[in-house]
């Protein structure tokens, strides 16, 4: 039975606003059980169902995951293609089901470099889930820290050298505005499964103060008794953002 459940009304406990998670481990996780990798991607997709369906049951108002770098296109052919195939299977069984799990769906990333199935895929989704209330989902794909942040710089200068902006005036507010996140608070929680502890371009910029949790747990393992690990270990931590306690 999961420990951080609504029900329990667990008062003690506090739930962070939100969590991002690096959804990683799933081609070991293949590799232990003599699996090709994409089985583990498999996994993994129905791993992400389960927590997001979790996630809205214990009233979180923010997940973000990763689910596609902009360096795992560094992969054979073979594999991104059959990531690539799940995604849309998803994404279809998502449109399909949205009735029944009510959640709400954000992309961050450059979709323009996915397929036409995919891209459209993705804004029915965004398109049809924006009525609902309760959890956000963030799906990072093609996503890259550096990336997105090289995209609001790109687009400051641009609105610099239309006479729109002067570089002395910008904020972190207004550069906030620029990147995929734009109106998402920042994390709070940052979540890395498969037992690697570095961030892998992930959130570079929202990140600045978040609070890191790592886990041997393989992605296609992890589950809601181990997302109540992770806010478990969340509420001892003691956050000053730079200030003294
Ligand atoms: C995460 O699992 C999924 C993606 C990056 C697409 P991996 O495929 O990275 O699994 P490992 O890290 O090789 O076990
Ligand atoms: C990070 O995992 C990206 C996603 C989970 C989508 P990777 O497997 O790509 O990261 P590295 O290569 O181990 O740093
Ligand atoms: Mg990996």
């Amino acid at each position: 039975m999961p420990i951080f459940n609504k029900k329990t009304d667990n008062k003690a406990m506090e739930l962070p606003t939100h969590i991002a998670i690096i959804m990683d481990g799933n081609g070991r996780w293949a590799k232990k059980r003599g699996l090709p990798r994409t089985a583990g991607h498999k996994v993994g997709a129905e791993a992400f169902r389960t927590i997001a369906n979790y996630a809205k049951s214990i009233g979180l108002q923010y997940l973000t995951v990763y689910a596609f770098s902009t360096e795992n296109w560094k992969r054979s052919e073979e594999e991104v293609n059959t990531i690539m195939e799940l995604l849309e299977k998803y994404l279809r069984e998502l449109i399909r089901d949205m009735d029944k799990n009510r959640v709400r769906f954000c992309f961050f990333g450059d979709l323009s470099r996915l397929s036409p199935t995919l891209r459209a895929e993705a804004a029915e989704t965004v398109e049809k889930s924006k009525q609902y209330e309760g959890v956000q989902v963030n799906f990072c794909l093609n996503y890259g820290g550096r990336d997105e942040i090289l995209r609001a710089a790109r687009a400051f200068a641009a609105k610099c050298a239309a006479g729109e902006a002067r570089p002395e005036d910008l904020t972190e507010e207004d550069f906030s505005k620029l990147l995929w996140s734009a109106g998402v608070p920042d994390p709070d929680l940052v979540i890395r499964p498969s037992g690697e502890e570095r961030i892998s371009n992930f959130l570079l910029w929202q990140s600045a103060y978040a609070e890191y949790y790592f886990t041997d747990t393989l992605w296609p393992d992890f589950g809601p008794r181990d997302l109540d690990l992770a806010i478990e270990a969340y509420n001892k931590r003691s956050r000053r953002f730079g200030g003294a306690k």
